[in-house]
């Protein structure tokens, strides 16, 4: 498939080999100028080579190394990189390539936007998460004392360069986290989506360029609408709501992937808007027993699910101390702004140990 363009007023995305398409253009721009690349330590072993061989002008750059994984998104991270730039003289019109998965370009994306008022930034998302989500929509931040993503700004990347070609060493557990997001993109916005990629099984599928770029329209139809979630973005947490605080609460005991945690959200939150007949049986039936194909289940006790409600209550999408979420209204159709009962919450945890013990 050739190389893709899309190019709204808040999205400037180009798909397809990054040797083929703007990506050396654009550095020319930054000739006289500094770059700098900030990797963790998978995508400094396995990504950064291809890209500096690929484009001669990065090898001047500096290389900043993030530590991996969800647990190192955080400010004291942050803060080590903006003494890192001060020490490189990193000036406003310079340049950072965020390359990685959905920590980097979330925490790159945080220290790039903020470093003298903003510098410009792209992503070079290299995981299938991050390219069908996180790289997208300007969306970035840090977590705090272990609630997701309390601390962030909503800055646009100059441009994402998605070349599915750093695909080829993602271990295939993260192909299957970036698939949760692709399902939550089908079930909010594009029903033939979900017919497509429901069945498949297999890593080869799903890091199909054509699979992942009708994913990407998804989400980014939405943010040319909606770029500051006054109302319609709130759609593109589906299964956050109970994810985000799945994800907090095991954070410290025995963590669980982003992805793996939204597709346990969606099913919670699936079974919420079966429950109040805004989704038949049949289409939660259906929901359920394609993410449990996928995903492991996990079991709760009273006591976590309690703890894992009061989580909740530090959601971004919460008003008025209400608990508010996405709920489904068919399959390819989501409402936002929904507020949502413990109870109701607490009857979809349970209902997902019910699943774990099957
Ligand atoms: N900003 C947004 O709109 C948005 C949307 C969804 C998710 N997110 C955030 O994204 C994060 C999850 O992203 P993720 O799943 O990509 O996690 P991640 O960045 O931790 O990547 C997962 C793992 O894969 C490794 N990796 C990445 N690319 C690789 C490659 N090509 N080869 C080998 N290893 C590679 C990473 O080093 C890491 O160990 C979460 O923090 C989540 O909150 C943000």
């Amino acid at each position: 498939m050739k190389t893709m363009k899309i190019e709204g007023n808040y999205c400037r995305l180009e798909i397809g080999s990054i040797l083929e398409g703007g990506f050396q253009a654009y550095l020319k721009t930054f000739e006289n100028q500094k770059i700098v690349i900030l990797v963790d330590e998978n995508t400094h072993d396995y990504c950064l080579e291809y890209l500096i061989t690929s484009f001669p002008e990065l090898e001047r750059a500096e290389i900043m190394l993030l530590p991996c994984g969800e647990e190192n998104k955080v400010m004291e991270v942050c803060f080590q990189v903006w003494q890192a730039f001060t020490e490189y003289h990193v000036e406003r019109k310079d340049l950072v390539i965020n390359l990685g998965g959905g920590v980097v370009t979330d925490m790159g994306g945080f220290i790039a936007s903020i470093f003298k008022r903003g510098l410009t930034f792209v992503h070079v998302p290299t995981s299938l998460l991050g390219m069908v989500d996180a790289a997208i929509g300007g969306k970035n931040g840090i977590d705090l004392d272990g609630y997701k993503n309390q601390l962030g700004t909503i800055t646009q990347p100059a441009c994402v360069f998605i070349d599915s070609g750093f695909l080829a060493t993602l271990p295939g557990e993260e192909i299957f986290n970036g698939y949760a997001e692709m399902l939550k993109h089908a079930l909010i916005g594009d029903i033939t989506l979900w017919e497509e990629i429901r069945h498949i099984q297999s890593e080869e599928e799903l890091i199909q360029q054509e699979v992942i770029v009708k994913a990407i329209r998804v989400k980014t139809n939405i943010i040319e609408q909606d770029p500051l979630e006054g109302g319609l973005r709130k759609k593109l947490n589906f299964g956050h709501t109970v994810g985000h605080a799945l994800e907090s609460y095991f954070f410290q005991s025995t963590p669980i992937s982003h992805g793996h945690a939204v597709a346990l959200g969606m099913i919670a939150e699936s079974y919420i808007s079966m429950k109040r007949n805004l989704l038949t049986k049949e289409s939660y039936k259906e929901i359920e027993s394609t993410i449990i194909r996928s995903f492991p289940m996990i079991e709760l006790q009273a006591e976590d699910v309690s703890q894992v409600i009061s989580l909740m209550y530090q959601d971004k999408k919460n008003e008025e101390g209400q608990i508010r979420s996405c709920l489904l209204d068919g399959i390819g159709s989501c409402m936002y702004d929904q507020e949502v009962k413990e109870e109701e919450i607490g009857e979809s945890l349970f209902h997902l140990t019910l699943l774990f013990n099957l």
